[in-house]
């Protein structure tokens, strides 16, 4: 028996639909055990979040420092032959949960020395995320064989607003005609589960050790080379800002909440000038940067790649 764990969690539900998408091909072969490990905070995180709630918590998002997530449900002592981690990006770091859990004892005893698939479902900035999640993955000894992506629908400049629309009032709906519905596309949840095909294809592999990765050619990450600066300033930024208002005090302290609050119009102002600067001077350095940026992409999407040859064959 091929056995696998899925850690998951998720507030609205859409990672754990992704998470079944992929998981249901291998769930329907008779070799193969799948079991799910639902990471629960011991304080459930509100969902739609309040606002103030909602940006407070962004410094122990940047800097790791989770809130305990209630003991596991499976036995820690089973031994698995591959690891899938379904995760949301919470400022631009791996949601508060799923760090709990990669900080236990019981990661370690769970992760060292296996394949692990990562799962990503989030708005569109998830590398720096997925940079920490490879550092705590490689602490632990585990190996990523893989990871895949699936990112909000429509244009950033849509998702900006619709994203934290959604998160912030539950509304998930499009409007005015120009705005697209939060969150990631049916479509693409449910042209998700290729990469558990690809998987069930690959268990004679995975069986015999091989580390990965086994899901190239189908898709599964696409870095856009205009964002990755933009993406390392915010994640400068936030570590700065994160440092003053962790020292200010605790989440929900009055001290923080000032700080927090001029934070906030900093953002703002940084948003409506220095970002358009920003992508426009990087538009126009771009053309001299192109091996560099190449080469950048190419580290960022591994494993899996962006390749899509293998689409439409498995
Ligand atoms: C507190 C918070 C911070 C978020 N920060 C980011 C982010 O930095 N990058 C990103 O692409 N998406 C971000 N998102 C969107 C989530 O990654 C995810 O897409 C959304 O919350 C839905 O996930 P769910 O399956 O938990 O409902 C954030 C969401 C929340 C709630």
């Amino acid at each position: 028996m091929f056995r696998i764990l899925v850690l998951h969690y998720s507030q609205s539900g859409q990672l754990d639909k992704i998470a079944r998408s992929v998981l249901a091909p291998l769930e329907a072969q008779d070799a193969v055990e799948v079991v799910w490990q639902n990471l629960q905070p011991e304080r459930a995180y509100p969902f739609p979040w309040p606002f103030w709630q909602f940006f407070d918590t962004f410094p122990e998002c940047v800097y790791l420092d989770p809130a305990p997530i209630k003991p596991l449900t499976i036995d820690t002592d089973q031994e698995f032959d591959l690891v899938i981690i379904a995760y949301q990006v919470w400022f631009l770091s791996p949601s508060l949960p799923i760090v709990a859990f990669l900080q236990s004892a019981d990661a370690r005893k769970l992760l060292a020395n296996k394949p692990v698939v990562t799962l990503i479902g989030c708005r569109n900035m998830w590398l720096s995320a997925q940079d920490k999640m490879q550092a705590m993955l490689a602490r632990l000894g585990a190996k990523l064989a893989d990871n895949v992506v699936l990112q909000d629908q429509g244009p950033p400049w849509a998702t900006f607003i619709t994203t934290p629309r959604w998160v912030l009032t539950g509304k998930k709906d499009g409007f005015w005609g120009i705005f697209p519905p939060a969150g990631i596309t049916e479509h693409e949840i449910i042209s998700a589960n290729r990469f558990g095909r690809a998987l069930a294809l690959a268990l004679p592999l995975l069986q015999s050790g091989h580390l990965g990765p086994f899901l190239t050619g189908l898709g599964a990450v696409k870095v856009n080379p205009g964002y990755i600066a933009g993406e390392r300033l915010a994640h400068r930024s936030f570590r700065v800002w994160g440092r003053l208002l962790r020292a200010m005090g605790p989440a929900g302290s009055p001290g923080r909440r000032a700080v927090l609050a001029l934070y906030i119009i900093f953002l703002v102002a940084l948003i409506l000038t220095v970002l358009p600067l920003g992508i426009l001077l990087r538009a126009l350095i771009r053309p001299f940067m192109r091996s560099k940026l190449a080469q950048q992409v190419k580290q960022l999407e591994a494993p899996s790649g962006s390749s899509t040859e293998r689409l439409g064959t498995i």
